[in-house]
């Protein structure tokens, strides 16, 4: 039985008397003749408290091997605790020791660590309990965000990891090759992919957005949920070069429904984890961030600011600070910005759209203005961009000129333009960077420990 299971059944009252546990020792204290160890099994933050009798059959076997880090198997029975600070313990009558952990080597020892150091053992990290609560909470969020779509009728899709377009047209992609690298095969200047696995250039996927957008016109509301890859060089504490996208894309909807819809779409999150995972919450609004609940409960009772880019232009030309990088009309936003709106001005989260088109990907629907695409951004307190998205460009002769403009060939998108070719209509949809989800949930400043094993510039580890 998990600890887990053990605490719901007392709050109901009705502890089952004999259970076994099986997890890891975190502590282990020797009196003169009873030890205790504290065992977790990873199902939630409370350690369960095992008492250990002289009286167990290897009582000196465990007692020795017992050591931080150790995997046991406890059954025995549960009793209200004389101790302070817990309710229950287990009183021991069988432990088997699975596997022992030498204390003069294990890196877990009963102290704080950095995040850093426990970066360093990616393999070990998970059994802490900062780093289970995120786990935990991450699991939270997925489950909760598939509860959202599938409540409203969204059909869950699956896009390819290995792709043939950059969605984003940022150049960003890793190539997917199985050439020997040591003998690239030329023709004249260029490598010759038809000796490639595919027969062409692939790349691993930014974006699973397109293909979606397919789904979209068959189904109407869609969404993905997976793994997507970006070269790009930020060695930043927001970005990853594996990370994980959710993509909702509605057929019939344009950037009103779609802003409606990331606003419920976080609100019903951040309702769901409150819910499903008070106490890691609370340990993470002890611990990590002391604003984690008041941000929770702020997303869940507030509407989002909205606003446009250019609104959002001359708020910051107004804001009575110096930005280190530069604020005007047709530049991209930073994060400075992004948090100065979404942190300090508005205290709340920010929706920004109609951004100016240059800076942003040609699939957006272009304004009537002639100079802004149907774009929007939700701009978080702490994080800045959590989510992008736009209302697609659904026409076909503006479509392919936008596609030309980014220096695009229409050919390379000869599927993408048929689908405003037969039965067109208009679309929208929006990417959350579930990482920054979760920080922005847990209050976890860095997005390398949101992921179990995470990828950046020059690290790849495990
Ligand atoms: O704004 P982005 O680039 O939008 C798209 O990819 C669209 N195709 C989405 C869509 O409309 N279907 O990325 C979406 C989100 C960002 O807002 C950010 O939260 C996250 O993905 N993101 C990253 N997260 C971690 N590491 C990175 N390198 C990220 N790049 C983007
Ligand atoms: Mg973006």
């Amino acid at each position: 039985m998990t600890t887990r299971r053990i605490a719901e059944l007392l709050r109901s009252g009705q502890p089952e008397e004999v259970v076994t546990v099986q997890g890891w020792v975190r502590t282990k204290r020797e009196l003169k003749d009873f030890a205790f160890a504290e065992v977790n099994d990873g199902s939630c933050l409370a350690n369960l408290q095992v008492v250990i009798n002289p009286d167990l059959q290897n009582y000196a076997e465990v007692a020795r091997k017992l050591n931080t880090g150790a995997s046991v198997e406890v059954a025995g029975v549960l009793v209200p605790s004389l101790g302070r600070g817990q309710r229950i313990e287990l009183k021991a009558q069988s432990i088997i020791v699975w596997g022992e952990a030498d204390p003069e080597t294990y890196p877990l020892q009963k102290k704080r660590h950095s995040f850093e150091f426990l970066r360093t053992i990616g393999h070990l990290r998970s059994r802490t309990n900062t780093l289970s609560a995120v786990f935990r909470v991450r699991n939270a969020c997925a489950n909760a965000i598939h509860q959202f779509f599938q409540q409203r009728g969204f059909l869950w899709i699956h896009t390819p990891i290995i792709t043939t377009s950059d969605c984003e047209g940022a150049g960003e992609l890793f190539n997917v090759t199985s050439l020997d690298l040591k003998q690239v095969p030329f023709t004249k200047e260029q490598v010759d992919y038809s000796k490639d696995f595919f027969g062409r250039p692939t790349y691993l996927t930014v974006s699973g957005q397109m293909e979606a957008e397919i789904m979209a016109m068959a189904f109407g509301n869609v969404y993905t949920f997976g793994p997507t890859f970006r070269a790009e060089n930020s060695n930043t504490s927001r970005h990853l070069a594996e990370f994980w996208m959710v993509e909702p894309e509605m057929a019939f909807c344009d950037l009103e429904g779609d802003m409606d819809l990331a606003e419920a779409f976080l609100k019903h999150i951040f309702q769901t984890v409150l819910e499903s995972c008070p106490e890691d919450m609370e340990f993470f609004n002890q611990r990590i961030d002391q604003s984690v609940l008041e941000t929770a409960h702020n997303i869940i009772d507030h509407q989002f600011e909205r606003l446009t880019y250019t609104e959002a232009v001359a708020q910051l030309e107004k804001a009575n600070r110096r930005f280190e990088f530069p604020v005007q009309w047709g530049l991209d936003l930073q994060s400075e910005h992004e948090r100065y709106l979404a942190e300090e001005l508005f205290k709340k989260p920010v929706i920004v759209t109609n951004y100016p088109t240059e800076i942003k990907a040609f699939y957006m629907r272009l304004s009537e203005d002639g100079k802004t695409v149907r774009a929007m951004d939700v701009l978080a307190p702490k994080i800045g961009e959590i989510i992008g998205g736009s209302q697609r460009e659904e026409r076909l002769d503006i479509l392919e000129q936008r596609i030309r403009t980014a220096g695009l060939d229409p050919k390379d998108y000869w599927w993408y333009l048929d689908l405003r070719r037969y039965g067109t209509v208009p679309h929208a949809g929006f990417g959350l960077g579930f990482e920054r989800l979760v920080q922005f949930m847990t209050g976890m400043s860095n997005i390398r420990d949101v992921i179990p094993f995470p990828r950046t510039p020059l690290s790849a580890e495990l």
